[in-house]
């Protein structure tokens, strides 16, 4: 695990967008794993303007985003398809048919719908690299805490932490969904390479616990320890209560010197 520690928000964007556009650049038939939330807007930003200004083709390349809320259909404005599709497709050169999200319009047959899901990125060739954000409860995707950490792409119910989280996206007075459909962790846990960035000091205890915690199904995210290729990019408030940053400083700096690879 490497942990990158940036100063604020915007060089968190920045660092993954370069990592993002460098594994494109080296292999254009990518499959990249997306998440939503305002933490990768950023990321989001610097892949629109690297496309726009240096030609960053994503025309070969193919995605699976995490997850979905059940019920709502993508013109909905909250929605993770209405997310994706204004901050990030409509923006580059990715081919629609190579795009998946999650449908949050289901009404039934959940599990099969999941399963199908799950067969597109075996089909795919699995996922090169996913970006991850983290919620403030350690949940990746939405998986929420005690998800089986084998788990797989599934209707998950929402906790009331998460649901009053996502209020303000919301405008007053509409209902927010309860349940969504999840890429689960054993599904994120297969991807070759993954990203994962946090700002903000209501990070900061998901965070240390997911980093230098117990691996534990009550905070998703600390089973990325068990991957063996994970990059968290933090700014200083969400890295505010790691207790080994003067390490993971050093590690860094041995990492550009000796395996510079790990971070093109
Ligand atoms: C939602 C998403 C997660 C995201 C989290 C944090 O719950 N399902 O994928 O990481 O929110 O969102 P934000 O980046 O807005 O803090």
């Amino acid at each position: 695990m490497l942990v990158v520690l940036k100063q604020n928000a915007k060089e968190v964007g920045q660092e993954a967008a370069r990592i993002v556009a460098g594994a494109v650049r080296s292999n254009p038939s990518i499959v990249l794993g997306l998440a939503t939330g305002s933490t990768p807007l950023g990321m989001y930003e610097g892949l629109v303007s690297l496309h726009k200004n240096s030609g960053l083709d994503f025309s070969k390349a193919t995605s699976f985003n995490l997850d979905e809320y059940l019920g709502l259909a993508p013109e909905n404005p909250q929605s993770f398809h209405y997310f994706m599709h204004s901050n990030f497709f409509s923006q580059v050169n990715f081919s629609s048919e190579r795009v998946h999200i999650p449908s949050g319009a289901l009404r039934s047959n959940y599990s099969e719908y999941c399963e199908r899901y799950e067969n597109e990125i075996r089909k795919a060739g699995g996922i090169d690299l996913q970006v991850l954000g983290i919620g403030r409860n350690g949940h990746i995707g939405f998986n929420e805490p005690n998800s089986s950490l084998a788990s797989r792409t599934r209707l998950k119910e929402l906790t009331q932490e998460t649901i009053e989280d996502n209020r303000r996206f919301f405008p007053q007075g509409e209902e927010i969904p309860e349940c969504a459909i999840t890429m689960g962790i054993g599904t994120i846990l297969d991807a070759r390479r993954i990203l994962i960035l946090a700002t903000g000091k209501s990070k900061a205890d998901a965070v240390a616990k997911a980093i230098e915690g117990p691996i534990s199904s009550s905070v998703s995210a600390s089973a990325l320890q068990l991957h063996p290729d994970v990059i968290f990019i933090l700014d200083e408030d969400a890295a505010s209560t790691l207790t080994q940053r003067d390490y993971y400083r050093r590690v860094l700096e041995l990492t550009k010197k000796y395996t510079p690879e790990k971070l093109a």
